[in-house]
């Protein structure tokens, strides 16, 4: 595995859990923090950290005689994918191996297959970004890093000053979330329509679509932050837009192998994909008990990691849980203030829908207001009656109202 971070991590334990003989390997020598500390080396036989040297690095792992590579997370999408080729193990199409992980590539390999993506270009300065702008009549429009996560420096712009400083701040930024500096920018229209992930699997070409979600986002200081997450049907008519239009841009975008997680938002026009990774979604952990027959993301990449035709026979419900209404919802932390004690864990444990809290943040953190994931305390998920999700829901961000993260709470 390649970056077993964030949900590699979850990964790392379903993979030595099935018993299999785990090495890990590390993309980059340096691997930023908001990935780094989820790293668990338990599950791994051997870890090999980061060789800089790929020919070596091959050569060893060729003397391992691995049978199958993933990544865990983002980071390591790419790395993954060279050394499956130089393996000669399963890998993606090598045709326009960027369309995976570059936003702008992403959005063309789709148009020029004839599917719904922005329009946008890949820019490396605000002249060029602004000039794209005035030419495209004005309007509302979205700056992104080409190659990044966690909607890190992703910004809503509306005139020529607020494009050219967040295309500026994008480039002049010292590090992304996956570590790397943005040689480039993004601009893109502004799509507008409720937004939805898929997660998938997919072998030999085929894909199995497991799962799909509904975003709800908000708007805070011109950042698209998350909010929360009620699955959908997939035998929905929705469902089955989203089913249909996914699978065809997995197949547009190389996708001939794995997991991936597409965010696409449906138009007034139709689907059109925002974003794809070629990589188990993130935050993947789901609460044990509530919905027996569903196949999580990770439990799918498990099975095929160890027997890649597997997954087509895989047995997928067209909707994680009937009966009651399921909430995802993310933490929103108001002020920038250290967070001295976890005992708001317990607090959210309480509410009475809450299935699970899944906090990201360590006791002791300077938490920051949150703009992006890296700034989300954490993840809960609720379940119940409508009436009661939506109660526990309210509670929730009144007491974010109080800076439940960095005041001590008590319950009540
Ligand atoms: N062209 C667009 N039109 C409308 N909304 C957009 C557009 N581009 C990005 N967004 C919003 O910003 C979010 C983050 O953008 P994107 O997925 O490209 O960045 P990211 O760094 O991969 O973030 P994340 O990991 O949170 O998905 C999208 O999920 C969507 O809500
Ligand atoms: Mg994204």
């Amino acid at each position: 595995m390649v970056d077993a971070y964030s949900t590699g991590r979850l990964l790392t334990h379903e993979l030595a859990g099935r018993g299999a003989h785990l090495i890990h390997v590390q993309s980059s020598p340096r691997i930023p923090e908001f990935y780094r500390r989820t790293f668990d080396p338990d599950g791994f036989a051997l870890d090999l950290g980061h060789d800089p040297s790929f020919a070596a690095l091959v050569r060893t792992l060729k003397e391992l005689e691995i049978d199958a590579i993933a990544p865990g997370t983002e980071t390591g999408v790419r790395s993954a994918e060279q050394l499956a080729v130089a393996l000669g193990l399963a890998h993606n199409s090598q045709t326009a191996p960027e369309s995976r992980w570059d936003k702008e590539a992403m959005a063309a390999a789709l148009r020029d297959a004839g599917l719904g993506a922005p329009d946008g270009l890949r820019v490396g300065s605000e002249a060029q970004a602004v000039e794209w702008y005035r030419a495209g009549g004005g309007g509302r429009v979205v700056v992104k890093p080409a190659m990044s996560a966690g909607s890190d420096g992703v910004r809503l712009c509306h005139d020529e000053r607020s494009v050219a400083e967040a295309v500026g701040a994008v480039l002049s930024s010292e590090s992304n979330l996956l570590g790397r500096t943005n040689a480039e920018a993004v601009v893109q229209e502004l799509l507008t329509g409720p937004e939805y992930y898929v997660n998938t699997i997919s072998a030999d070409g085929r894909h199995q679509i497991l799962e799909a979600w509904r975003y709800h986002k908000k708007r805070v200081a011109g950042s698209p932050i998350y909010d929360y997450d009620v699955p959908v049907d997939l035998s929905s008519d929705i469902g089955r837009t989203l089913c249909d239009y996914v699978r065809r841009a997995l197949t547009a975008l190389g996708v001939h192998h794995g997991p991936a997680h597409a965010e696409v938002i449906i138009t007034r026009e139709g689907p059109k994909l925002i974003d794809i990774g070629a990589r188990p979604a993130g935050c993947a952990d789901f609460p044990a008990g509530i919905a027996p027959d569903r196949v999580g993301q990770v439990e799918a990449t498990a099975s095929w990691l160890m027997d890649p035709a597997s997954v087509h026979d895989l047995s997928i419900p067209s909707a994680p849980c009937t009966g009651i209404e399921l909430r995802r919802v993310a933490m929103i932390n108001g002020r920038r203030a250290p967070m001295t004690s976890l005992a708001w864990v317990d607090v959210l444990r309480e509410l009475p829908t809450a299935a699970m809290v899944c906090p990201r943040a360590a006791q002791g953190d300077l938490l920051e207001a949150t703009r992006d994931l890296a700034t989300s305390p954490g993840f809960l998920y609720l379940a119940g009656t409508g009436d009661e999700v939506e109660r526990d829901y309210r509670r929730l961000r009144a007491l974010e109202g109080r800076h439940l993260y960095t005041e001590q709470q008590t319950a009540g």
